[in-house]
């Protein structure tokens, strides 16, 4: 389905090595955004690296209690000092997460699928008001682009993105990708550029190579990247690595981090990838000092 349209395509010009200006604002794409959005994606983003590290433990939405979450209220309270942004479930919030903490919160809003049907089938099952209620700084759905339910997954992406304007409260569009399709650059530069066309905030997707450098140059909002499956922690440093040098503002990562050996040394050492741009190799070094 992506590619109907590549015989008739010109060659590409991003001009990836001119960024895109951020007159007035700090994040790319956001400058004409009113006072309340601009205040959440200060949270979200930290103003002076630009950039965020998002620690993700939404997957028990779809997947129950997951390997790494058969107990949030023990294994994410640990990361928080570490994370500048939650991205999860509201009853996994209500319930595990102490309502002290001072971090910002991205809201899963999205429901009606689990892994024993088809994950696209979702509707919105969590209203902007009840996110608000919860004092979330923005709210997320996912995007099935070229999917069987692309046009019903971008349905609820529109709803929250109409509903979160009304009160100044970000969306992150999430694009996520069906078992038929490939992660390649065409394909992600695509479905981020579709997403952010339709008013989204800011835009999680996948890392890839080549082209991720087009994928970030195509989008007109701030790109940060899922963590997916879980592998060596060198390899997902250099993969963090990678996708900031290439552009990205940040990762919202979960396996990555709660799957690792030792995941509070692991989310110090995707910090200083993320917020200091240092090398995988320094990264895995630190890594392996603070780990127990
Ligand atoms: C998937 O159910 C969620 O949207 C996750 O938040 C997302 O996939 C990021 O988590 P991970 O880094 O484990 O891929």
């Amino acid at each position: 389905m992506v590619d109907r349209d590549k015989s008739g395509e010109t060659a590409k010009d991003f001009s990836v090595d001119v960024p895109m200006e951020t007159p007035g604002f700090f994040l790319k794409g956001s400058a004409h955004l009113n006072w309340g959005m601009k205040n959440r994606l200060s949270r979200i983003f930290n103003p002076k690296s630009g950039k965020t590290v998002m620690l993700a433990f939404d997957h028990g939405y779809i997947m129950g209690p997951t390997s790494g979450l058969e107990r949030i209220d023990l294994s994410i309270p640990p990361l928080l000092p570490y994370t500048d942004c939650l991205m999860c479930a509201r009853g996994t919030l209500r319930s595990c997460i102490q309502p002290e903490i001072d971090k910002p919160l991205v809201m899963r809003c999205s429901t009606g699928a689990t892994i024993l049907k088809d994950l696209s089938d979702e509707v919105i099952g969590v209203t902007v008001q009840d996110a608000i209620a919860m004092n979330a700084s923005a709210v997320t759905t996912q995007a099935y682009i070229g999917g069987e339910h692309e046009k019903a997954t971008l349905a609820n992406l529109a709803r929250l993105i109409n509903e979160g304007n009304l009160y100044g409260v970000p969306t992150l569009g999430v694009t996520a990708v069906g078992r038929e399709l490939v992660r390649d650059s065409r394909y992600l530069g695509l479905a981020s550029r579709v997403v952010a066309e339709l008013g989204v905030h800011f835009v999680k997707t996948y890392y890839c190579e080549p082209g991720f450098d087009e994928v970030v140059a195509g989008c007109p909002v701030p790109i940060v990247i899922a963590g997916g499956k879980k592998m060596p922690e060198l390899d997902a440093l250099t993969m963090a690595y990678k996708a900031i040098d290439q552009g990205a503002l940040g990762v919202d990562m979960g396996r990555n981090i709660f799957l690792a050996e030792d995941p509070v040394a692991m989310i110090q050492a995707v910090r200083t990838v993320v917020h200091d741009g240092e090398k995988p190799e320094k990264a895995y070094d630190l890594y392996q000092t603070l780990k127990k």
